[in-house]
């Protein structure tokens, strides 16, 4: 069938100011992020500007990055990002690091995941695409209703957009007035705030409302009708169209003094337009309207109709065809449709998009919003979704899904309960939400007596950021250990977890005593791995107390996980680039004097967290480095890297890592002589070590004060500072300078 034209090539009237203000905007992209945010109410023309926007930046031969929120639940995870980087994928996929590219390839279903994404991965693969892209020329991203942008591809962007320094990205939102409170992509918050400027769109002068309607509709206008529509419209060119439209269907004009024949709400005026339209057109659009990406063979198969069914519902303009698929001409206009769907209609057509629409998440979707009673069946098909999803790196639509599984699960089956909860826990704590993770997981203790399911819980409850006290979640992990006799490396992990936390409360021999349990567990199961980091974590413990032979046991792992990877049929999973042997045994290298081979290894364990977007690991691999040039001398390299932490810790928002790095700079400035600065940074450092509780790093800071003090040759202060930690173990592991 011969589809209607869009309406994109359309003439723009008024607008010449704004117009102008978007040529400037467009022409003046240089090496540094800048922001547009078009604003205004329903209706008043932010999407056209923002087309407007696009063809320029297309036509001065920029890259131009393009999606559009949609207000509706069957929006899908990642919709966003998939449009943005749509036709760009083959340019952008090869230039990223390979953590990177699995993690997008997974996230986009151009593969199987090998593991799952995780959220902050794919902000890396989105902030390095966007930096690519700039390199060859200025890169437009242009958001319409960003609003409604899905939540993952908007935190994905949120991350990179911060993060943007000299970079040719210029950014083009379409917002609604009044959404900015709720958006979790404020261009208003970023680092160049002060380069983001704001069009607020006003209703169409009369002049230009005319010349709208004189080109866009068949209605013989008079000037008193114009003025009423202008009033009734109130100048919005939305309005006053399907105002214009409804008349133009009358034949008939209004008598002077005689109302407009439509409600003056745009909702009923568009519901009435609806209504126009014939039965089996209707459920067309209706079933389009529960699409995430409506289709002709999607919709036609759903209500069992023709593809000529839609063709009123163009030719009343309330839906065009883009980039082949079907889309409402304006966004209001769908949630109308949506709304009006009678119960009966709606459960009936997502009963069979279930099995009609190809993508996994979206058939469940339909799935768990028609069912209402428990049905193993219908459970594991939403389980399987929420695998899915979870395997993408999408874990809020996971989290939906899992728990619409859970929800009908049948009673009696506790095992699959157990199961599907302990999944929607996880993807609870992927989406930073603790509490229901921790929720689900009591759920399962209550219920399952014993077992590897029960295990599990326990373990996640022993994380110390699930339990509310470290002492509850030491409790936890050695209900765990009962739990995990006989499976090795469930007890190494559990082991491993239980040394962990006795660290944290400053308890270095019970530590070690786990961690020596830990190994004999691992070794005599002869498993690479977990040898490996059962050797990694005592050594770790052994330098805390000050015994063993940590840079051994360190040597050993490294060993042992290069003989593991060699052996493994996947690639080797990227453990964490910080707790790692290699940056273990590179701060027992640097307090032993070996500073290139300590620098060696470190420089690789950075260049893998910038690899794989960890900037958590990238923050304290800096920090180890500062610290490995300060003893080295070399105080601006230190500075520098430290300046770089400290980049990274107001980024990412880490108060308490920002207390680390402060310690850092505060021990470059003692060796410095800057012993004033070293005393006041050192305090700053302390104050927040205080706040969280964070014995180590008190004890740290206190050690950097004594430092200064001597220096200082003020040796009374010094003893008071040193007064509490002086057997404290931490200050074999300071940064003392190679002078010893
Ligand atoms: N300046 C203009 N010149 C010509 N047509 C316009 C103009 N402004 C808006 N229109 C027309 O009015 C209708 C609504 O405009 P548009 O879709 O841009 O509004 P919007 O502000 O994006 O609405 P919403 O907030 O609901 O997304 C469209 O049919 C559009 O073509
Ligand atoms: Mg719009």
């Amino acid at each position: 069938m011969v589809l209607a034209q869009s309406t994109e090539d359309a003439e723009i009237v008024g607008r010449e100011e704004e117009l102008g203000a978007l040529a400037r905007f467009i022409d003046d992209i240089d090496r540094r992020p800048a922001g547009l945010v078009l604003e205004g109410e329903a209706g008043v023309g932010k999407t056209t500007l923002w087309r407007a926007a696009m063809r320029m930046a297309e036509k001065k031969g920029h890259r131009v990055l393009a999606t559009s929120g949609a207000p509706t639940e069957t929006t899908l995870a990642f919709a966003g990002l998939a449009d943005l980087l749509g036709t760009l994928l083959n340019d952008v996929l090869p230039q990223l690091p390979m953590p990177q590219r699995s993690a997008m390839e997974a996230t986009l279903l151009l593969s199987e995941p090998k593991r799952t994404p995780t959220p902050r991965l794919i902000s890396a693969a989105l902030l390095t695409a966007l930096r690519e892209l700039s390199t060859t020329g200025p890169v437009l991203v242009a958001i319409d209703d960003v609003q409604w942008l899905d939540t993952p591809t908007a935190n994905a962007l949120s991350f990179a957009i911060r993060r943007l320094r000299g970079d040719r990205v210029a950014l083009v939102f379409a917002m609604r007035s009044g959404e900015r409170a709720a958006l979790p992509l404020d261009l208003f918050r970023t680092p160049f705030a002060e380069r983001v400027s704001r069009i607020e769109l006003r209703p169409l002068s009369f002049g230009a409302l005319r010349r709208l309607l004189l080109t866009r509709t068949d209605l013989r206008l008079t000037r008193h009708l114009l003025r009423r529509i202008q009033e009734t419209s109130g100048g919005n060119p939305f309005f006053a169209l399907e105002l214009a439209r409804a008349l133009a269907r009358r034949n008939t004009p209004p008598e002077p003094g005689e109302p407009l024949p439509v409600p003056a709400d745009l909702r009923l005026l568009l519901s009435d337009s609806i209504a126009q339209l014939p039965p089996a057109t209707r459920d067309a659009i209706a079933v389009a309207a529960l699409l995430a990406r409506p289709s002709i063979e999607a919709i036609t198969s759903a209500t069992a109709g023709s593809a000529d069914d839609l063709r009123p519902a163009f030719d009343a303009n309330v839906i065009e065809v883009a980039e082949g698929a079907i889309r409402f001409v304006h966004p209001l206009i769908r949630s109308v449709v949506y709304a009006q769907i009678p119960a009966a209609d709606r459960a009936r057509w997502q009963r069979r998009l279930v099995d009609i629409v190809s993508d996994v998440e979206e058939g469940a979707h339909h799935l768990a919003l028609v069912s209402f009673v428990p049905d193993e069946a219908v459970a594991f098909r939403l389980e399987s979704a929420g695998d899915h999803a979870r395997r993408r790196g999408a874990p809020l639509a996971a989290a939906g899904l899992l728990e619409h599984a859970l929800r009908l699960t049948p009673e009696d089956q506790a095992n699959e309960r157990a199961r599907r909860s302990l999944a929607a826990a996880d993807a609870w704590l992927d989406c930073g939400d603790r509490r229901r993770a921790a929720a689900l997981c009591e759920d399962v203790r209550r219920t399952i007596p014993h077992g590897p399911l029960r295990a599990d819980a326990l373990q996640r409850l022993a994380d110390r950021d699930n339990a509310p006290t470290i002492a509850q979640a030491i409790a936890y992990a050695e209900e765990a250990l009962r739990e995990v006799a006989g499976d090795h490396r469930r007890e190494v992990d559990v082991l491993l977890r239980l040394a962990t936390l006795q660290h944290f409360r400053a308890r270095w021999q019970p530590a070690v005593d786990c961690a020596t349990k830990a190994l004999g567990v691992a070794e005599s199961a002869g498993d690479l791995d977990a040898t490996a980091s059962a050797l990694t974590a005592l050594g770790m413990y052994e330098t805390f107390l000050g015994v063993g032979d940590p840079a051994g046991h360190y040597r050993r792992a490294i060993e042992l996980e290069a003989q593991a990877a060699a052996h493994a049929a996947s690639p080797p999973t990227f453990s964490d680039p910080y707790w790692a042997p290699q940056t273990m045994l590179s701060d027992w290298q640097r307090k032993n004097g070996e500073l290139d081979e300590a620098r060696l290894l470190l420089d690789r364990q950075y260049q893998r967290a910038v690899e794989a977007g960890d900037e958590a690991s990238r923050l304290l691999l800096c920090v180890h480095l500062a610290e490995l040039e300060t003893t080295a001398g070399s105080f601006d390299l230190a500075q520098r890297w430290n300046d770089e932490a400290l980049v990274l810790a107001d980024e990412t928002e880490a108060a308490r890592r920002r207390g680390v790095v402060l310690s850092s700079i505060a021990a470059l400035d003692a060796y410095r002589g800057n012993l004033q600065d070293a005393g006041e940074v050192a305090q700053q450092a302390k104050t927040i070590a205080d706040a969280f509780g964070d014995e180590l790093l008190v004890a740290k800071t206190r050690a950097i004060k004594c430092f200064a003090e001597l220096s200082a040759e003020r040796y009374d202060s010094a003893l008071t500072e040193l007064g509490p930690s002086i057997e404290h173990p931490v200050l074999s592991v300071l940064p003392i300078a190679g002078d010893g």
